[in-house]
């Protein structure tokens, strides 16, 4: 049980709320400790074989971190901030398993920050992002410089980082931050209409994608040399066999994530 999200498995693909529409969904401590306790449902849990991450009402995704804690935080306190919030992206980042943000309203600061740490991202008509952490006197800190640059190229990160402006879905889709633009109504059935297809395919094949596509922005790692490791790793599994097989014999695979 969860006292900031509402979780629920429908088909496999796990909805997960953050339910504090009161507040606009902004990310405390509580959110965190929930969101990563539904987390280790997501690694854990093989009911579970995809996650939509969304916000309760329908006027925010998720309006930020909440403001309200940041009150009396030392230097080295808002740096363990910083490094807690960005642990858990990275756990959204590179989950086995595909995370689509569902975005149905304001998602700023953290709430963007949140949005980019999933595998891609679906607005509603009224989705609003921006990063207007500098009208704080802050910077993004959970991973929001890194991943806006990455998604959107420098200088509009740039601008949109430096300045704290917001832009409407139809920017954020002609800037390839959000993957489809539907009505709110539509938001949930576009990213399960998705998902329930890539719920179809070879989880760990699914799996090796997530890891090959992040390390394109891992300096430690070479991509290519992780692309030959997870396509080689393909050949060791069952769901290859099964897959390739069920071509030549022209029938439908039955995947069985092994
Ligand atoms: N942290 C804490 N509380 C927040 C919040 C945040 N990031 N964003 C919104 N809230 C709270 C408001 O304080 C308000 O609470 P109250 O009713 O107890 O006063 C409630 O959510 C509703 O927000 P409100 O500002 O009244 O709604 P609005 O429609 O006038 O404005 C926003 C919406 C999103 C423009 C505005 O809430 C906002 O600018 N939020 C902060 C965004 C931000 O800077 N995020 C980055 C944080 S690092």
């Amino acid at each position: 049980m969860h006292s900031t999200l509402l979780v629920e498995l429908v088909n496999g693909v796990f909805i997960i709320t953050i339910n504090r529409p009161d507040k606009l969904n902004a990310l405390n401590k509580d959110v965190f400790a929930d969101l990563n306790k539904a987390l280790d449902e997501v690694y854990t849990n093989n009911q579970i074989q995809s996650v939509i991450i969304t916000g309760s009402g329908l006027k925010a995704f998720v309006a930020g971190a909440d403001i309200s804690e940041f009150g009396n935080l030392s230097v080295e306190q808002g740096k363990a901030l910083a490094k807690a919030g960005q642990d858990t992206f990275f756990r959204i980042e590179n989950s086995p398993k595909p995370i689509v943000a569902c975005v149905n309203g304001f998602a700023l600061g953290g709430g963007c920050e949140l949005a980019m740490s999933c595998h891609f991202r679906i607005a509603s008509i009224n989705a609003k992002f921006g990063q207007p952490e500098v009208n704080l006197g802050l910077i993004p800190g959970y991973g929001g410089t890194q991943r806006l640059v990455q998604l959107i190229g420098k200088g509009r990160a740039m601008e949109l980082l430096m300045s704290a402006a917001m832009i409407d879905a139809t920017t954020a889709f002609n800037y390839g931050l959000v993957n489809y633009v539907v009505a709110q109504e539509e938001l949930i059935n576009k990213a399960k209409e998705i998902l329930t297809v890539i719920n179809t395919k070879a989880p760990l094949a699914v799996a090796g994608c997530i890891t090959s596509a992040n390390a394109v922005f891992n300096e430690n790692e070479n991509g290519f040399a992780v692309e030959v490791n997870e396509f080689g790793k393909c050949f060791g599994t069952e769901d290859m066999k099964e897959g390739t097989t069920a071509f030549l014999e022209k029938r439908k695979a039955s995947f069985k994530g092994k």
